[in-house]
């Protein structure tokens, strides 16, 4: 038995949550459970709570800024966690890892530039390049099935012959990687940190899911590689996703070369973005202060959570090809043996199942006939909604 009790069902409907309560405003029947968006449904640790109730007894909410101590506690959870040496004045805050990648990208780029990405990969990376009008070079991840499994890695040749060809200013980078679930190797990081640095290309490491990481594997920020890596690169994190704080609105980038931070910092100036949010900077304290042994019991309860649905899937829908994460709490599954059209594939989940999931095209051509799942839920949720799932198939 753990300290922390992830099996409790919180209600979180009628609370503006994005997951919970905006089914019908996006296109969904209003009775679908939601396994969809990145955030968990557990309960944060009290230490975090606590902080926070204190915070709002002092009644003032004035604007508010980090000091030291909230510095020195991201500096020393990236140290511990991560083994990545870093300097406070290398930090800067934004509201969020999505508002940062689109400032970096203003800062660095100039329109018409080319950026890399990996397809399938978390969507919004493709609206940020699009929407400033950049150009987008996708590199595909390979991908294999093996024993029954998913399996996907990075077409090196294809990635440096891409950067080339399109003269790539920016790889926008996602690791661990959302919706495939790889934690890169050190040696793929190192491969791709050389070609960058071959050919003069920025690495924007959305590294938000860095601690959700599994068994043997480790996350390795690409910047700690080596200085000349680091030198190249913005490291985009936050405490929001490990520690399901994201509606506080909080995130730390680290940026090692000082002329790109003061670039980075200029376009954030142009927003008229200046301090953050008063809650944001309390709960982030207090988790990398006091989060770590909730963290580890919760990444055993999720470990159980994917060992559930690996299980299951094995057992009960044996043609739904699961590619099992090595890291974040997303699982990726394929259902193209089935043969269905994309309509109909839709149809079966959203109206069938009842599931409100992430289509798998949405993260690019790559993911047709894929969906992606959110198993951070207490397991009778989790439980539920395989079972629906299960019916929703079990005549083909
Ligand atoms: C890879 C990745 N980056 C960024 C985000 C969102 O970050 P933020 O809410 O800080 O913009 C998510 C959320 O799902 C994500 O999966």
């Amino acid at each position: 038995m753990g300290t922390y009790n992830f099996d409790q069902i919180i209600d979180r409907t009628n609370t503006n949550s994005l997951k919970y309560d905006f089914a019908v405003e996006r296109g969904k029947e209003n009775d679908v459970m939601p396994l969809w968006v990145a955030d968990m449904d557990f309960a944060t640790l009290p230490e975090i709570t606590d902080a926070l109730e204190e915070r709002v007894r002092h009644k003032i909410f004035g604007y508010t800024y980090p000091k030291q101590e909230y510095q020195k506690t991201i500096i020393n959870w990236m140290k511990t966690r991560h083994n990545y040496d870093m300097k406070p004045e290398w930090l800067v805050y934004t509201p969020g890892v999505v508002f940062a990648i689109s400032m970096a990208l203003r800062a660095v780029t100039k329109e018409g530039d080319a950026v890399l990405i990996q397809n399938p990969v978390y969507y919004p990376f493709t609206n940020i390049i699009l929407e400033n009008d950049r150009k987008l070079i996708n590199n595909s991840l390979h991908y294999e099935v093996k024993d029954h499994r998913g399996v996907y890695t990075i077409d090196f040749d294809k990635f440096e012959d891409l950067i080339i060809k399109n003269s790539v200013k920016v790889f926008i980078f996602c690791s661990p990687h959302n919706p495939v679930g790889r934690v890169w190797t050190r040696d793929e990081l190192t491969r791709i940190g050389e070609i960058c640095l071959k050919h003069n290309v920025i690495i924007i490491a959305d590294e938000i899911h860095e601690d959700f990481v599994y068994g043997e594997q480790k996350h390795i920020p690409i910047a700690s590689i080596n200085k000349e890596i680091e030198d190249i690169t913005i490291t985009c994190t936050s405490p929001s996703k490990t520690f399901n704080l994201a509606g506080l609105q909080l995130s730390n980038i680290i940026i090692a070369n000082s002329k790109t931070r003061k670039l980075f910092k200029k376009e954030i100036d142009k927003t008229g973005f200046d301090e953050p949010n008063i809650f944001g900077i309390t709960a982030c304290q207090a988790a990398y202060t006091y989060g770590e042994r909730w963290l580890e019991e919760l990444k055993i309860y999720l470990l159980d959570n994917i060992a559930f649905v690996r299980e299951f899937i094995d057992e009960k829908m044996p043609k739904v090809i699961l590619t099992i994460p090595e890291g974040t709490y997303l699982v990726w599954l394929d259902f193209n043996d089935y043969g269905l059209e994309l309509r109909e594939l839709e149809d079966r989940i959203q109206k069938k199942a009842k599931l409100w999931l992430d289509e798998g095209i949405i993260f690019g051509k790559e993911g047709l006939g894929f969906e992606r799942i959110n198993i951070a839920a207490p397991r009778k949720l989790v439980e539920e909604a395989m079972n629906r799932l299960y019916e929703a198939f079990s005549d083909l």
